[in-house]
C-alpha cells in the first residue's frame, strides 16, 4: 500500500477502500507517514467529502489506534457531552459539573482549541495547578467518589486524533464533516460512555455554517453511535454570535463560576439546560422536565458550583489563583444604533491571534488575555459607548480591526433562536 496512491485517489474523488483508510491511520499513528503526507490527504478529504462507509471505517480505525479506556468499575451509567466548538463555548465548565451535582457520573475527555474555536483543556489549563492528565485508576477513583473527572486526551487513547487533530488545527482542513464526525466519535467511543449529548453548532462562530450540513453531521454521528450501542442525543444550535459573554481561557473560567454562582446570560443558561435535561434523563429513569427543574434548583442553591470547585481541586487546581491579564482597552462605538450582527469567527480569530489560540502545533497559549462583551446582538449602542473590553498582555492595540466584527444599523433585529433542532 502507498500513501501517495491514497491521496492521489480521495484527490480525484474515488472512494477510498477500508484498507486504504486502515493503512493510512496505523501508519501516521506510527510515524511512518509524515506530516505533509498526512495533511495532503485531509485536505482532499475537506475538499471532496467521504461516503457513510468511509466515514464509519475512518472513525473505526482512529477508535482503533490505541487504547480504550475500561470504565467497568465505575459504578452507574456514564454520560457524556462534546461540543463541536464555537466562539466563547464554556458550556462544558459549567454544565459537566451541574450534571454531576446530581449524582450523574460524568466521564469526560476533551480537546485543545481548534481553528479559531477555544477548546475545554485549553481552559481548564489557565487555572493554576490543574491537571488535565491522570492515571486511569484516579480518574475512575474520581468519578466514583465525586462523579466528575474530565481529563486530555488520556495515555494512548486514540492517538491517531490526537495528531490529526493538532495537524487540522493548523492546515486549514478543521472545517469538514467527515472530520469532525470521526474525532468527536473516535474519542467518545473510545471513553466507553454509553449516552452522549453532541452540541452540533451552526453558524458563522462555528465550525459548520449551515443546518443542512449539521443535519449530516448529526445523521453521521448517530449512525456511528448505534453500531456501538450508544445513545446519541445532537442537538443543533446557534453560534451566530458568541455565547454568553466572556472569550478566552481564563476568561471563560471565570464567567463560568459566576454562572455556577447564579450570575449568569441568558443564551448559556438556556444552552446548559436543555444539554443537561437530556444528559440527565439519558442516564437516570427521570424526565427532561423534572431533569430541568434539579439542575435549576442546583444552580440557585451553588450545587453545581460546589462540584465545579471539588472538581478543580481533586485535579490539583485553585480558582482563587486564576489570573485575567493586566492590560485592559475598551472598545467604543464610533455610531448609534442597533447591533445588528457580530462577525463570530473574526472575532474568535482576533483573540487566537492575541495569543489565546495556537498557529503551530508548538505554539505556546497566553492563558489570561481576551474579550468581554459589552453588547451583543439586538443591542443598543450609543456612538462611544463601549462595546467590548479586551484583555491583553501588550502595550498596545490595534482595535480598527475589532469594530468591523460589528454591524451596526438603525432598525432592531431579532437574535436567531439559540436551539434549532433537536435529533434522537
Ligand atoms: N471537536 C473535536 O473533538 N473534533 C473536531 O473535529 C471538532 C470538534
Amino acid at each position: 500500500m502507498n500513501i501517495i496512491e491514497i491521496i492521489n485517489q480521495k484527490r480525484e474523488k474515488r472512494e477510498l477502500s477500508k484498507e486504504q483508510i486502515e493503512y493510512a491511520i496505523k501508519e501516521y499513528t506510527n510515524g511512518v507517514i509524515k506530516d505533509y503526507q498526512m495533511s495532503a490527504l485531509l485536505m482532499a478529504i475537506c475538499i471532496n467529502g467521504m461516503t457513510d462507509p468511509e466515514v464509519l471505517t475512518l472513525t473505526d480505525a482512529m477508535y482503533r489506534s490505541g487504547e480504550t479506556l475500561d470504565l467497568s468499575s465505575i459504578h452507574g451509567i456514564k454520560v457524556d457531552k462534546h461540543s463541536t466548538g464555537g466562539v466563547g463555548d464554556k458550556t462544558t465548565l459549567v454544565l459537566a459539573p451541574l450534571v454531576a451535582s446530581l449524582g450523574i457520573n460524568v466521564a469526560k475527555m476533551s480537546g485543545r482549541g481548534l481553528g479559531h474555536t477555544g477548546g475545554t483543556i485549553d481552559k481548564l489549563e489557565s487555572i493554576p495547578g490543574f491537571q488535565t492528565t491522570m492515571s486511569l485508576e484516579n480518574f475512575t477513583k474520581q468519578v466514583n467518589k465525586i462523579h466528575f473527572a474530565l481529563v486530555g486526551q488520556m495515555g494512548n487513547l486514540v492517538p491517531a486524533d490526537k495528531k490529526i487533530y493538532a495537524l487540522r488545527d493548523v492546515t486549514g482542513t478543521v472545517e469538514s464533516i467527515p472530520l469532525i464526525a470521526s474525532s468527536i466519535m473516535s474519542k467518545k467511543l473510545a471513553s466507553s460512555a454509553e449516552c452522549m449529548v453532541i452540541d452540533i453548532k451552526i453558524g458563522e462562530g462555528a465550525l459548520i455554517k449551515t443546518i443542512e450540513d449539521a443535519r449530516t453531521l448529526a445523521h453521521f454521528m448517530i449512525k456511528i453511535g448505534n453500531q456501538y450501542n450508544r445513545k446519541v442525543v445532537c442537538v443543533l444550535t446557534s453560534m451566530h454570535e458568541p455565547l454568553g459573554t466572556h472569550i478566552g481561557n481564563a476568561l471563560e473560567v471565570k464567567e463560568s463560576i459566576e454562572f455556577l454562582k447564579g450570575n449568569y446570560q441568558k443564551d448559556l443558561y438556556e444552552l446548559v439546560l436543555t444539554l443537561g435535561s437530556i444528559m440527565v434523563h439519558l442516564a437516570s429513569s427521570i424526565s427532561e422536565k423534572e431533569a430541568r427543574k434539579k439542575l435549576e434548583e442546583n444552580i440557585h442553591n451553588q450545587k453545581g458550583y460546589q462540584k465545579l470547585v471539588e472538581f478543580v481541586t481533586s485535579q490539583g487546581g485553585n480558582l482563587e489563583q486564576l489570573e485575567i491579564a493586566p492590560k485592559v482597552f475598551s472598545v467604543k462605538s464610533t455610531q448609534t444604533g442597533y447591533i445588528q450582527k457580530i462577525h463570530t469567527q473574526k472575532l474568535g480569530e482576533i483573540v487566537r491571534m492575541i495569543g489565546a489560540g495556537r498557529y503551530q502545533k508548538e505554539d505556546t497559549i497566553d492563558y489570561g488575555v481576551g474579550i468581554i462583551l459589552t453588547k451583543k446582538v439586538g443591542d443598543f449602542v450609543l456612538e462611544n459607548e463601549e462595546l467590548l473590553k479586551i484583555y491583553v498582555n501588550q502595550k498596545d492595540m490595534e482595535i480598527g480591526h475589532i469594530l468591523e466584527c460589528f454591524e451596526i444599523g438603525t432598525h432592531f433585529v431579532e437574535k436567531a433562536p439559540l436551539i434549532y433542532e433537536i435529533i434522537r
